[in-house]
């Protein structure tokens, strides 16, 4: 597998293989790669003859107060994960390389409306920096398929909305969420948990496996299911930070439940920020 560091070989590598008339497939990750992560190269191998991976912890989508200083950086282990998943090349550019101006004047991509609930609602600015780094992405690597998790829900429907606003030549393929056999959604961030928020952690997808069947016996006032389900995770020793029955198409909160569904939530176990999605 290539490891290209800089934009040069990653244009000529990019030029190489589309004048062998191949279909190139593109990650977009931040590294610290789990199974989750490679659920996505295996699905980019089926879209792709070439498959390439960017590990980028972007410094634009992390609030001031956020964990970009201590965001796990496992290169080696990132890149052995890679070959063994056999991805053609992996892009790990430094910040200056994809800033070089400074994060303060750097030109930036917003998609209105999708972001302003939920997570866009409790990290300022961070859905910006997402779209940004993501375009940026894209117009250096010029796929023609791009794979992201379905865990970040509300990530995926900006991607696919910024796509469609700016013409992207580019079709956006969600995976879905790899768990852990307990239920718990694969992330970096599972790695800050001790062994008791560990343990506590399962109670996040459950919780909205509860929400959904209370739905299926007929439960039709959402709000007060929402406050009853952010209750059962706050028993279970979880610090809510939101938990929205919300429309699968807006992401405004849903009025009916009749309305084709999602529940999208995020809750702290010490400072660990965890999200988890379900669609109804
Ligand atoms: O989902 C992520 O890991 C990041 O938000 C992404 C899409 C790689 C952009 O930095």
């Amino acid at each position: 597998m290539k490891i290209i560091q800089d934009i040069n070989e990653l244009r000529s590598t990019i030029r190489a293989w589309r004048q062998a008339g191949e279909r190139i497939a593109f990650v977009p990750t931040m590294g610290n790669l789990h199974q989750g992560h490679f659920s996505l190269v295996d699905v980019a191998r089926q879209h792709a003859d070439r498959v390439i991976v960017s590990i980028f912890v972007n410094p634009m989508q992390f609030g001031p107060s956020e964990d970009l200083d201590n965001y796990p950086r496992t290169l080696q282990q990132d890149c052995d994960g890679l070959t063994a998943h056999q991805a053609d090349a992996v892009f790990t550019p430094t910040p200056a390389l994809m800033y070089p101006r400074g994060l303060d004047v750097q030109s930036y991509v917003e998609v209105p409306k999708l972001g302003d609930h939920h997570c866009g609602g409790s990290r300022a600015g961070h859905f910006r920096g997402v779209s940004t780094i993501v375009t940026k992405l894209f117009n250096l690597v010029q796929p023609d398929v791009a794979c992201f998790g379905q865990k970040d829900y509300q990530q995926l429907a900006i991607i696919r909305q910024m796509v469609t606003d700016l013409s992207m030549p580019i079709e956006i393929i969600g995976v879905p969420t790899c768990r852990a056999d307990d239920g718990l959604a694969l992330s970096s961030r599972n790695g800050y948990l001790n062994a008791e928020q560990r343990a506590i952690a399962p109670a996040l997808y459950q919780s909205l496996q509860w929400l959904k069947a209370q739905l299926a016996a007929g439960e039709a006032d959402l709000r007060a299911l929402e406050q009853q389900t952010k209750q059962r995770l706050q028993e279970a020793g979880f610090r809510p930070d939101y938990l929205n029955i919300s429309n699968q198409l807006t992401l405004e909160p849903a009025k009916l439940a009749s309305e084709p569904l999602v529940v999208l939530a995020a809750a702290y176990l010490g400072a660990t920020r965890l999200i988890d999605n379900i669609e109804i």
